[in-house]
């Protein structure tokens, strides 16, 4: 982890305390990051590479107005073979560059009927079902605590920040519980009852291992995400992963517009 620290300080003289992670599909922030160096992620050591389509795979360093930032296009999936020690360890190559603030996006299926294809909801609470946890293993006490606490595991604060910053802007955010599933198999619709039943309003393959570790190591966490199409079953239609990428790509113009305006409010 020290190279990989090293190496993306080597590469730029920025010291970013948010970190942006971007989902399938919603790439395009990593576009309006201003004075920005771009990294390759095959070329920093011991990160994995992103494979997953619609996935970039660069970590870009800049500044949003006065707010220095790393954003990340692309992120590993469990599903891809991953460890969750894996997944994650880009986020703690984030926390040790300082980073105080995490602000994670996602692609995920809507089982909330209240959503709508092409929404934005905050993530208010989360429910793991991936059979994975980041933390399984000897703890690094320099990280974080063994067992550290997730009674607020999404920023009570960032959340308000976030809904003042949608109000102004007139986008509409929903506010939900993610239920992260491994994948890459979509859901039944027996399974979505289930998901509904117990208290999700969203499902997807992601995002959780980075919020366990960035829990771990004391950063704020705010996460959203865009319901790229309603969950098994709802419709009488299959799930695709081109429906997944085409709504991403009608909703990114949105959350780069919001993401622009939140960063630089987030407090770190
Ligand atoms: N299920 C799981 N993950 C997803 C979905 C879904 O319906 N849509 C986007 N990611």
């Amino acid at each position: 982890m020290n190279e990989a620290v090293e190496y993306v300080r080597r590469r730029t003289p920025l010291r970013p305390l948010i970190g942006v992670i971007l989902g399938s599909g919603l790439g395009d922030f990593a576009e309006a990051i201003e004075e920005r160096t771009e990294i390759p992620y095959y070329e920093i050591p011991g990160w994995p590479k992103a494979t997953a389509v619609g996935h970039a795979g660069k970590l870009v360093v800049g500044r949003v107005g006065v707010r220095e930032v790393a954003v990340m296009a692309g992120r590993a999936h469990l599903y891809e073979g991953y460890s969750a020690a894996q997944v994650v360890f880009p986020v703690r190559v984030l926390g040790q560059l300082g980073v105080r603030g995490l602000v994670v996006t996602n692609a995920a299926g809507g089982i909330n009927l209240s959503y709508r294809r092409g929404g934005l909801v905050l993530i208010s609470d989360h429910i793991n079902l991936q059979g994975a946890n980041p933390l399984v293993g000897p703890n690094d006490e320099s990280l974080g605590p063994r067992f550290p606490d997730m009674s607020e595991a999404y920023s009570r604060r960032y959340r308000e920040i976030a809904r003042a910053v949608a109000a102004e802007l007139g986008i509409e955010l929903s506010e939900g519980v993610y239920a992260a599933v491994l994948g890459p198999s979509y859901e039944t619709p027996a399974e979505i009852r289930y998901l509904r039943t117990i208290g999700a309003d969203l499902v997807g393959m992601s995002t959780v291992p980075e919020v366990i570790a960035a829990n771990h190591m004391g950063m704020k966490v705010l996460a959203i995400s865009c319901v790229t199409n309603m969950a098994a079953g709802i419709l009488p239609q299959r799930l695709t992963h081109d429906e997944v990428l085409q709504t991403g790509r009608m909703v990114r113009e949105t959350l780069v517009r919001f993401l622009k305006a939140l960063v630089p409010r987030l407090e770190v």
